[in-house]
């Protein structure tokens, strides 16, 4: 469903992702890891139109290269961000009916209420969404806007990050839930490796703007250039 190729983006002389070349198949929950500054959230900016780059994305068989953020969004390309900006003076239910519009370009009360109610947020749906809300809360909010522009494809940015491992696994479970009900294909940014081999079929590593390694979880975590790329260890 999602295809890059010769993927490259540099910001001045930096070269945030090198030549990345990877295929998604619809369905699929891919794990995107790698060390801090590895490229993944350009990667994403890249999927969803926030980064200019040179290569290519086709989508769904269509070359969405030069399309802006909204066009892609309105295609079905939905994401999360790393640090959550919600309109903080709108209400929860607000968001999301902002947020549709712009993914869906439409209003559809009943299928908010229902996002609503599968992310564990019909309490708080009258609250403004920022100071009311906990972490938790604001994590459910960050992926229930990402829903509410009726995606496809959904990347999700680091949203188990600060989670302890009992409410990562919470939201391990409500994430499958969200694959199976919405018929969704996944990337998620995560850097718990439990995390991922429990939720992804499929891992793929990124270090310094390449690809290293592109597998199961298991096979992936077991490569050694990824594990020296995890722990630091000698990097030549
Ligand atoms: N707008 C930008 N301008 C300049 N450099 C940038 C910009 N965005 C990202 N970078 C640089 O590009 C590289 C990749 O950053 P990116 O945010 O994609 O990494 P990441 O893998 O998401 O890291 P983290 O795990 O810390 O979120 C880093 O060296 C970062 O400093
Ligand atoms: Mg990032």
């Amino acid at each position: 469903m999602l295809a890059l190729e010769a993927v490259t983006v540099r910001f001045g002389g930096l070269v945030a992702l090198r030549d990345v070349t990877f295929g998604l198949e619809k369905g699929e929950i891919l794990g995107l890891v790698g060390p801090n500054g590895a490229g993944k959230t350009t990667l994403f900016n890249g999927i969803s139109g926030l980064t200019r780059l040179r290569g290519r994305v086709l989508f769904e068989g269509r070359d969405i290269t030069r399309l802006p953020l909204h066009r892609r969004a309105r295609l079905g390309i939905g994401r999360t961000f790393q640090i959550p900006q919600p309109m903080k003076h709108l209400t929860v239910r607000e968001n999301l009916a902002v947020a549709q519009v712009f993914g869906a370009g439409r209003h559809d009360p009943e299928r908010i209420e229902e996002i609503l109610a599968v992310m564990d947020l019909s309490a708080q749906a009258g609250r403004p969404a920022e100071g009311a809300l906990a972490l938790q809360e604001l994590k459910r909010l960050e992926i229930a806007k990402a829903l509410a522009t009726e995606p496809k494809l959904l990347l999700l940015d680091e949203v188990l990050a600060g989670l302890e491992s009992q409410a990562k696994r919470g939201f391990s479970a409500k994430l499958r839930e969200l694959h199976a009900r919405f018929g969704l294909t996944i990337v998620i940014v995560e850097h718990d490796i439990e995390t991922i081999s429990d939720l992804c079929s499929r891992a793929v590593v990124l270090d310094f703007g390449e690809i290293i390694a592109d597998g199961t979880p298991a096979a992936v975590f077991r490569d050694r250039r990824v594990v020296e790329s995890y722990t630091g260890a000698v990097h030549a």
